[in-house]
């Protein structure tokens, strides 16, 4: 049977699908090509959320498809959120690709390799307002951690960002689906959910699009995310659970409450700010000023002491000054983030935003973002050599890939620590090393330092 790969490129949500469209593969009989070379079947799953990311998934394509030259057979396929915002206008830019399978309809990506197997194109596009199905569960044998979508879609709509129009509109899965997949996982072995949103925790909340005349999610009805965390941490087997993406509106009482008691709930949040000047937010539209940021940290912190909170901040958005900019860079070092992912702005069909002068220059966004990464390289610094010396608790994930020796493991907080196994060590035991070393990315522990 043919063999098949895929380049995914973008957000938690396309690996998800990814994982989703290869198990369909899989089903049908295909297997899993060890590289790129070898495969008979390429997909690359796009992201749209800067140029850039569309730029590298057409290059890669156009690469791809000339290899055909040589290899006939070979299928070439995209799909995801850029196959989602370009419709039939990807066959103008690469004429001879196979398939193009918009978001939100993974399943579609089998019976087009099928198709493209006996020469036929597939354009499948989703309906954005539609509610889909849910997608399936997946595991690969032995994991530890599994991606599991609840939210689909967003209806936020910042000013900037493509996400509603190629993942359309805001749809909660059915709580008795997820709780479904979650017992499934466990018994197959995973230990550890990270539950998958645009904006998570408008998990449960009636969205405008469905409430007119009918329930939110037909099929099935959701539970407030904070009770859907409790349902999930009720699952025998399940160790751990992730989510992301948060948004400072979602740290209710209820949810600080849970950082509070309930120990599966980790101890790390990916709470993007944008930026830290109010007047560049509310023109963002991201619903929060600066100071309410801050107190939506200061809660959680007081909560869980320990949180590791990673964020992601754009440069360089229309209109933003110098004077914005330091309120970037003051709210960065007042937050204390121990990640963050700095972009630079890229202004998008379609969105508001596009509309008004992209007038940062080049040069300038780029000065912006060496500034804030530098910042936050030192911080990051600082924050993993105050980790040295202490005692931390981690969950065994496995052999290092780069030391098979050694094993790596995560703590609650999301900090990788490499130590070294005892006999009888499983996947899922729970770890107290006293760290030794310090590397930017990665914590090492005492007898494995050299
Ligand atoms: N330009 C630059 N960065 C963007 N992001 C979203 N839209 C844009 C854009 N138009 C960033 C945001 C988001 C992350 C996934 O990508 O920071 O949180
Ligand atoms: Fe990229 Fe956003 Fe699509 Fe994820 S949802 S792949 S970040 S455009």
């Amino acid at each position: 049977m043919p063999s098949f790969i895929f380049h995914t490129y973008g957000c938690q949500m396309n690996v998800r699908e990814s994982e989703a469209a290869a198990k369909a593969l899989l089903d049908a009989g295909f297997t899993a090509a060890p590289d790129e070379a070898s495969a008979d079947i390429i997909i690359v799953n796009s992201c749209s959320v800067r140029q850039k990311a569309e730029d590298k998934a057409l290059g890669k394509l156009g690469l791809l498809c000339a290899t055909k030259r040589e290899r006939p057979n070979r299928v070439v396929g995209l799909m995801g959120c850029m196959a989602q915002r370009l419709g039939k206008e990807v066959f103008k830019h690469i004429p001879t690709l196979d398939f193009s399978i918009g978001t939100r309809c993974a399943d579609r990506v089998a019976p087009a390799v099928m198709a493209a197997i006996h020469g036929e194109h597939t354009l499948a596009m989703s309906d954005l307002h539609a509610q889909p199905d849910a997608p399936t569960g997946h595991v690969t044998e032995g994991a530890f951690s599994a991606f599991v979508t609840i939210l689909l879609g967003c209806n936020r709509r910042c000013t900037y960002c493509i996400v509603p129009d190629v993942r359309g509109d805001e749809w909660s899965r059915p709580a008795r689906d997820i709780l479904k997949e979650i017992e499934g996982l466990a018994a197959a072995g995973i230990q550890e959910v990270t539950l998958l949103g645009q904006s998570i925790m408008n998990y449960g909340l009636r969205t405008p699009a469905f409430d007119e005349n009918e329930p939110p999610s037909p099929g099935g009805y959701t539970i407030p995310f904070p009770r859907l965390l409790e349902a999930v941490a009720a699952i025998p087997g399940i160790k751990r659970i992730r989510f992301t993406s948060g948004h400072p509106s979602g740290v209710t009482d209820e949810l600080i409450r849970l950082y509070k008691e309930e120990p599966k709930l980790c101890h790390h949040l990916h709470l993007p700010v944008q930026s830290g000047s109010t007047t560049v937010l509310s023109r963002m539209r991201r619903g929060y000023t600066r100071t309410q940021y801050l107190e939506a940290l200061a809660r959680l912190r007081q909560a869980a002491p320990d949180i590791a909170i990673t964020t992601d901040v754009i440069v360089g958005f229309p209109g933003e000054t110098e004077a914005d900019f330091e309120e970037t860079r003051t709210l960065m070092e007042a937050a204390q983030f121990d990640n963050a992912f700095i972009f630079k702005y890229s202004p998008r069909p379609g969105t508001v935003s596009a509309t008004w002068e992209d007038d940062v220059s080049e040069e300038e966004k780029s000065r912006r973002n060496h500034v804030l990464l530098d910042d936050q390289d030192a911080r990051g610094r600082a924050l993993n050599a105050s980790l040295l010396g202490s005692t931390q608790t981690v969950l065994a994930e496995g052999p290092s890939l780069r030391n098979a020796s050694r094993w790596s493991g995560r703590t609650s907080t999301n900090k990788i620590v490499i130590f070294k196994p005892y006999d009888g060590l499983q996947v899922g035991d729970s770890v107290t090393v006293k760290i030794g070393r310090v590397a930017p990315q990665t914590l090492y522990a005492e007898d494995c330092i050299d």
